[in-house]
């Protein structure tokens, strides 16, 4: 693959020579472009040492003579001939202020030039204090990219250079390599689904100040998110309880307990062609929680009951051909559990994972688990919540492309041939 990585000036352009690294690793060829901003953090000699290529830095750099005048092809426009040749258009860190340009169409230096002539994908990966993420200003240019079919890899939360805590960290250059490289692979080929997916935990008040919960950070749910809208789908995200930021282009719906959620769900369903349950749903709430809050005793009995089982209920009120996956989350027994609820729930797919431990499961980026359907099973290695997002979407994929005949209603099939070698044991 040939990609072309604009770096613009912020302190995350450090992250940029480890992402040059990263995409030359997995085999990519690199051409990088820096803004004069992206100069003052980093110089041109790191990114042409890992790149194995000069840097491009000005639109008035001089073009290698022998092809700058080609009486075949005309004169040589460097930042024409750059988006000719390449697969790809990154910008990591993506500025606020280079979001903008981009949404407005500018094209007063060299990368914001190359922006406006590429016609090949493009992704950006922003960076920048919370407030400027936050801005209405810079969320509609985000909006406007993406409606412009830029693939946007949201920022982290944590501590930002300006000593903040909050969203704006530029996302690890593994996570944006993973976006590349499943960009570069698989272009559109969820386009035309419906894709609803719940993320993160509900809360169920004990009173007017404390809830039973759970520690879901909503990371798996949104990478599943952020893959599908990659892959071309429409995804309507409910999310319950998350903090970070909501991967841009969705429809999105936020909810706190687990009757809000299955409100949600249900509406929504009529327009989800795929359903993906990867919130942690409270299986109790509270009785009769206090509207006041309690004042502090040695103990405190809760009556606790059960809260409906929404995935049973998507199940039996799916549309034909919607297909359901239902997330298991287990600290052992983890295939024994996975299909004994593939079996209860009636899903077409359950996604076991291990969350007994630190570094898989909840809160962490990594996830590792296995892929259960009626007539299989596939071992999810740990990765990136990101990747394994990738994986499932593509088994749902490989679902749908068996069970789809044109013009008829859509049979499930079960055993899809394209997934993976069965992991058996
Ligand atoms: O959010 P992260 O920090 O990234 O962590 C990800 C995760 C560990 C939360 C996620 O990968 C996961 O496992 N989600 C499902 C958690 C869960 O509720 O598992 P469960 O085994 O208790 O429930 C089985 C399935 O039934 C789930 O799809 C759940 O959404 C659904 N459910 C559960 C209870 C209920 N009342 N209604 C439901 O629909």
């Amino acid at each position: 693959m040939k990609i072309l990585l604009g770096v613009c000036g912020g302190i995350a352009a450090y992250k940029s020579a480890e992402l040059t690294r990263e995409l030359r690793r997995r085999g990519a060829t690199v051409q990088v472009i820096m803004t004069a901003n992206a100069e003052r953090f980093v110089t041109p000699l790191t990114f042409a040492a890992l790149s194995g290529q000069q840097v491009m830095t000005s639109l008035w750099q001089p073009v290698n003579s022998d092809v700058a005048t080609d009486e075949a092809h005309g004169f040589d426009i460097e930042h024409i001939r750059v988006t000719q040749d390449a697969d790809l258009l990154v910008i990591a860190p993506a500025t606020a202020n280079f979001i903008a340009t981009m949404a407005h169409g500018f094209s007063d230096d060299l990368l914001s030039s190359v922006c406006l002539a590429a016609k090949m994908p493009i992704i950006i990966a922003p960076a920048m204090n919370s407030n400027m993420w936050s801005h209405p200003a810079t969320q509609s240019n985000l909006v406007t990219l993406r409606q412009r079919n830029v693939h946007i890899v949201a920022p982290g939360s944590g501590e930002l250079a300006c000593g903040m805590v909050g969203d704006g960290r530029m996302a690890e250059p593994m996570q944006i390599a993973d976006h590349v490289f499943e960009l570069g692979q698989r272009t559109s080929d969820l386009a035309g689904e419906t894709i609803l997916i719940t993320a993160g935990g509900t809360r169920e008040p004990i009173d007017a100040v404390r809830y039973v919960g759970n520690r879901s950070s909503g990371k798996m749910g949104f990478a599943l998110a952020e893959s599908a809208l990659a892959r071309g789908a429409k995804v309507i995200l409910i999310s319950a309880s998350t903090a970070i930021p909501v991967p841009v282009g969705c429809d999105h719906l936020r909810v706190t307990t687990a009757s809000e959620l299955e409100q949600q769900v249900l509406t929504q369903l009529d327009r989800a062609s795929m359903v993906i349950m990867a919130a942690a749903v409270s299986d109790y709430r509270v009785v009769s929680p206090a509207t006041r809050k309690l004042k502090k005793q040695a103990s405190l009995t809760l009556e606790l009951t059960q809260t409906p089982d929404i995935l049973r209920q998507v199940v039996q009120a799916r549309a034909a051909g919607t297909l359901v996956v239902g997330f298991a989350a287990e600290t052992e027994n983890i295939l024994e559990e996975g299909r004994r609820k593939l079996r209860e729930k009636g899903v077409d797919m359950i996604v076991a994972n291990d969350v007994s431990g630190s570094d898989t499961g909840f809160e962490s980026d990594d996830n590792a688990g296995v892929i259960l359907w009626e007539g299989g099973e596939v071992r999810l290695h740990r990765a990136s919540k990101r990747s394994m997002a990738g994986r499932i979407l593509d088994h749902l994929h490989g679902v749908r492309k068996e069970s789809v005949t044109p013009g008829t209603d859509v049979p499930l099939a079960r055993s899809p041939s394209s997934l993976d070698p069965i992991f058996s044991g």
